[in-house]
């Protein structure tokens, strides 16, 4: 089973809730940029304090900077065995860079998350008690149109290891083509 695995798709796909899964699952930790940026917005550090308000806005914060919190992430031990990523690579600087750090075999499967916009939208709103600042139906425009232009030029670049998954119905029914799609 592939062991270097990136999860990508749209805002409220389910990368989040299925890298979970699996990490735990397979044991392997689930590496996600954006729950790491959180924690660093919700503790005050230099780098949360830079973040905040690009991640309200629900824009991408400045490559260098994830780039960094990635590569510190991914040189501790238990990542030596594989990883889960969720949120990043973003975009193809992101992409360039890992690739620079670890190689091409940096991610040997990506597993691409397919949902419907409307539902897409439906999720996202449905979660309003977990109070994310960019879960408001103005921001989440935004960050589907980051993602169509920053994000998805990432489905060509990894053409040849991506593995589409229909990420509508139960979760357990996702974590079941999941699991199918990495054999
Ligand atoms: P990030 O945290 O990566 O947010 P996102 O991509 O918008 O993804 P979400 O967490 O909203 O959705 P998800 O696909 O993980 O779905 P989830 O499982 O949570 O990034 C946030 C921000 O941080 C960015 O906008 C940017 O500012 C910054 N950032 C992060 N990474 C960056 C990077 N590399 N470079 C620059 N900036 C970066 O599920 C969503 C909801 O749906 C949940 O309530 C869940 O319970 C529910 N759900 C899940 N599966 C199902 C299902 N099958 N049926 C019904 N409901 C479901």
């Amino acid at each position: 089973m592939a062991r270097r695995i990136l999860f990508l798709g749209p805002p409220g796909a389910g990368k989040g809730t299925q890298a979970q899964l699996l990490a735990d699952a397979i044991g392997i930790p689930h590496i996600s940029s954006g729950a790491m940026l959180r924690e660093a917005v919700a503790d005050g550090t230099e780098l949360g304090k830079k973040a905040e308000s690009i991640m309200a806005a629900g824009d991408l914060v400045p490559d260098d900077l994830v780039v960094a919190m990635i590569e510190e992430r991914l040189a501790k031990d238990d990542a030596r065995a594989g990883y889960i990523l969720d949120g990043f690579p973003r975009n193809v600087v992101q992409a360039k860079a890992l690739q620079a750090a670890l190689g091409d075999d940096a991610i040997d499967a990506m597993l691409l998350f397919d949902v419907g916009e409307d539902e897409l939208v439906d999720r996202l709103l449905g979660r309003a008690e977990e109070g994310r600042a960019d879960d408001a139906e103005e921001t989440i425009r935004r960050r589907f149109d980051v993602y169509r232009g920053e994000t998805e030029p990432l489905i060509e670049a990894y053409a040849d290891r991506v593995i589409a998954v229909d990420g509508t119905g139960s979760v357990d029914e996702v974590f079941d083509r999941v699991q199918g799609a990495l054999g």
